[in-house]
C-alpha cells in the first residue's frame, strides 16, 4: 500500500478534511487537552509509553467494535508516537485491517514514526515485541503542532533527526551546519531538518518495506538505546534513549569508527545527552531479546562514518566488556 503524505508548515485545512473523512479520531489525553477543537469526538488513551500496551489496545479495539466501526471505515490517529503505534496496530488488527491516517503531532512522530507503517505495542516489558508493519493510507505533518511541545518533546525529535541524519553525508552536513540553531529552536533550521529526515525516510522505506535489509539503517543507537528505555521504564524520552545509544554504541566500537566522525558524533550527542548508568549486564539481557539479533549474537547497526552504517554482531560477553569500557571512556571526557 503506498502512503499519500503531504508536510508543511500550517495544513490545518487539509487536516479537517481528512479527520471528516474518518468514522472515529484516536488521541491522547495530552493532544485532547491542547486540541479541544479537534477532538471534540475522538477517543482518548492515556499519554505516554508505559500505556502503549495489550490493555489499551484492547480497549481501543473494544471502543471499535461499540462505536459500529466496518471494514470500509477509516480510522485517525491524532497524536505522537504511542498513539500512532497502537492505533496503526488496532487498525491492522480490527476485522482484519481497516485503513487509517496518521496525523502527527510530535517532532520525533514527524520524522520518524508516522513514516513507513511500523506499529506495535511494548509487551512482556520488551519494547515494540508485537506489532505489524501496516502503513496509514495517508500522513499529515503540520509543522504548527510543534509549537505547543514541552523541551523534552523537541530534544526527543531531536534524537530520531540526528539519528537520521548520520545516514548520508549531505544530511550530516546539514545537521553540524545547523547544530547551534537547532539548539537554539529555530524554526527555519527545524524545518529544513525535518523535510531532509522525511524525504531519507520514505526512500529507505520504500526500498525495503518489511526491513529486510536497508531498513535496518534506521535502528542506529536503538540497540542500547531500547534497553536503556526498558530498563529505565522509559523515564526520559525515547529520542534521549537513542542519542545516549548512539554514543555508547560508537564508543563500544570506537575501533572502527572514523576517528574524526567519532569526535564529532560524540560531541552532538553531549550537547543534548549524558552518557547512560545502566549496568553492562541489565542492557546485555534487554539488548539481546532485540528483534535485530539473530543467532546468539547482539546486532549493533554502527555508524562509522557519515553515510556509511555497518551491521556489527556481537557475542554477548564481549557486548557486556565493551559497554563497560565505553561508559568508563564516556565518562572521562
Ligand atoms: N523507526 C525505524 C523504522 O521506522 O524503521
Amino acid at each position: 500500500m503506498t502512503t499519500n503524505l503531504l508536510y508543511g508548515k500550517d495544513i490545518r485545512s487539509d487536516i479537517d478534511v481528512a479527520l471528516s473523512l474518518c468514522a472515529m479520531v484516536v488521541t491522547d489525553d495530552n493532544v485532547a487537552r491542547l486540541y479541544p477543537e479537534l477532538t471534540k469526538n475522538a477517543f482518548v488513551i492515556p499519554a505516554g509509553e508505559k500505556n502503549k500496551n495489550q490493555q489499551t489496545l484492547f480497549v481501543l479495539l473494544t471502543e471499535m467494535n461499540a462505536r459500529g466501526l466496518k471494514r470500509d471505515d477509516k480510522i485517525a490517529a491524532l497524536g505522537g508516537g504511542v498513539v500512532g503505534d497502537i492505533v496503526g496496530l488496532a487498525a491492522s488488527l480490527y476485522m482484519r485491517g481497516i485503513a487509517w491516517t496518521c496525523i502527527p503531532t510530535t517532532l520525533l512522530a514527524m520524522v520518524d514514526s508516522s513514516m513507513g507503517g511500523k506499529t506495535a505495542i511494548d509487551f512482556l516489558d520488551v519494547k515494540n515485541l508485537i506489532g505489524a508493519f501496516y502503513p496509514p493510507e495517508r500522513v499529515i505533518i503540520s509543522y504548527h503542532f510543534l509549537e505547543t511541545l514541552y523541551e523534552e518533546d523537541w530534544l526527543c525529535g531531536y534524537g530520531e533527526i540526528i539519528k537520521t541524519c548520520l545516514l548520508t553525508e549531505k544530511s550530516f552536513d546539514l545537521l553540524t551546519e545547523n547544530l547551534d540553531r537547532i539548539a537554539e529552536y529555530d524554526r527555519d533550521a527545524v524545518y529544513e531538518l525535518i523535510e531532509k529526515c522525511i524525504e531519507i525516510k520514505q526512500a529507505v522505506v520504500k526500498a525495503d518495506p518489511k526491513e529486510k535489509c536497508l531498513r535496518k539503517i534506521l535502528n542506529v543507537g536503538h540497540t542500547v538505546g531500547h534497553a536503556l528505555e526498558s530498563a529505565d521504564g522509559y523515564k526520559s524520552t525515547h529520542g534521549e534513549y537513542v542519542l545516549k545509544g548512539i554514543m555508547t554504541e560508537c564508543a563500544m566500537c570506537k575501533d572502527i569508527v572514523d576517528e574524526d566522525f567519532y569526535d564529532n558524533i560524540i560531541s552532538i550527542c553531549r550537547r543534548f545527552v549524558t552518557p547512560p548508568r545502566t549496568s553492562a549486564n541489565n542492557v546485555k539481557q534487554r539488548a539481546f531479546q532485540d528483534k535485530k539479533n539473530y543467532g546468539e549474537m547482539i546486532t549493533v547497526m554502527l555508524p562509522a562514518a557519515a553515510g556509511e552504517i555497518l551491521h556489527v554482531r556481537i557475542a554477548q560477553d564481549d557486548f557486556a566488556e565493551r559497554y563497560d569500557k565505553a561508559i568508563k571512556e564516556l565518562k572521562r571526557v
